[in-house]
């Protein structure tokens, strides 16, 4: 296409994302949650959106299927960046990636006598760089959602996964007992576009860069 595609999923990221796109004039026309439309235009006949899964958000870009992509730094880490230009940190869509245990499981100990552990998570790669900067023995155990119910189960022993107001892990009885990293939603660039659609690209870049808040 010749205008500008921007990839991202629906929930928090697109609502956050609202503000940024409205700073370089760009309105939606549809509403993901109500629609169930996929591809959806804007106000400007160049530029539209495609709603996909979060974890896919990267693999548009990096095909080029989308020129611009929004998408969590527990995404793009997992992912690898491959053929995306360096992203740029919205400051949107604010949690944590953390390591959590039933309440009264004593982590500490376990780690300190070499316990090898059971960790249930979506993010095989960056718990695997993790656990092995630390040292710490662990299986890696890859989920695709609901975490949390892991270690309720005996699936695992811990989970690496995102919290957020921490609601979830409160709910099911799970402390969080080690914070990996802090984590917010980045706008990637494919490559090629970025030469390609240069003079389309730079207003709409600018605009939302400005609009970030720090
Ligand atoms: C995310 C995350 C936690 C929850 C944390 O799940 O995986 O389960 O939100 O938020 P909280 O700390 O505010 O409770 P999400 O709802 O995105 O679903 P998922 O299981 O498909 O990842």
């Amino acid at each position: 296409m010749q205008g500008i595609t921007l990839a991202l999923s629906k929930g928090r990221i697109f609502e956050e994302t609202l503000p940024l796109l409205a700073a370089a004039g760009i309105v939606p026309t549809d509403d993901p949650e109500s629609s169930r439309k996929l591809i959806i235009g804007t106000n400007r006949p160049d530029v539209r959106l495609v709603i996909v899964r979060a974890s896919d958000t990267p693999t548009y870009v990096q095909y080029g299927a989308a020129d611009l992509g929004i998408a969590g730094k527990d995404v793009l880490l997992e992912h690898g960046g491959a053929g995306l230009y360096q992203p740029i940190d919205l400051n949107i869509a604010r949690c944590r990636l953390s390591v959590a245990v039933p309440k009264g499981f004593d982590y500490e100990q376990a780690v300190r006598r070499g316990a090898r552990l059971q960790v249930a998570t979506k993010y095989v790669h960056t718990a695997r760089e993790h656990f092995a900067a630390k040292g710490v023995h662990v299986d890696l155990i890859k989920l695709y959602g609901s975490m949390e119910l892991a270690p309720l189960v005996g699936l695992a022993d811990a989970i690496v996964d995102l919290v957020s107001s921490g609601g979830t892990l409160r709910a099911n009885n799970l402390v969080e007992v080690e914070h990996i990293m802090d984590i917010s939603s980045r706008l990637v660039i494919n490559q090629a576009a970025l030469k390609v659609k240069h003079d389309l690209l730079k207003p709409i870049l600018e605009a939302i860069e400005g609009a970030v808040k720090k």
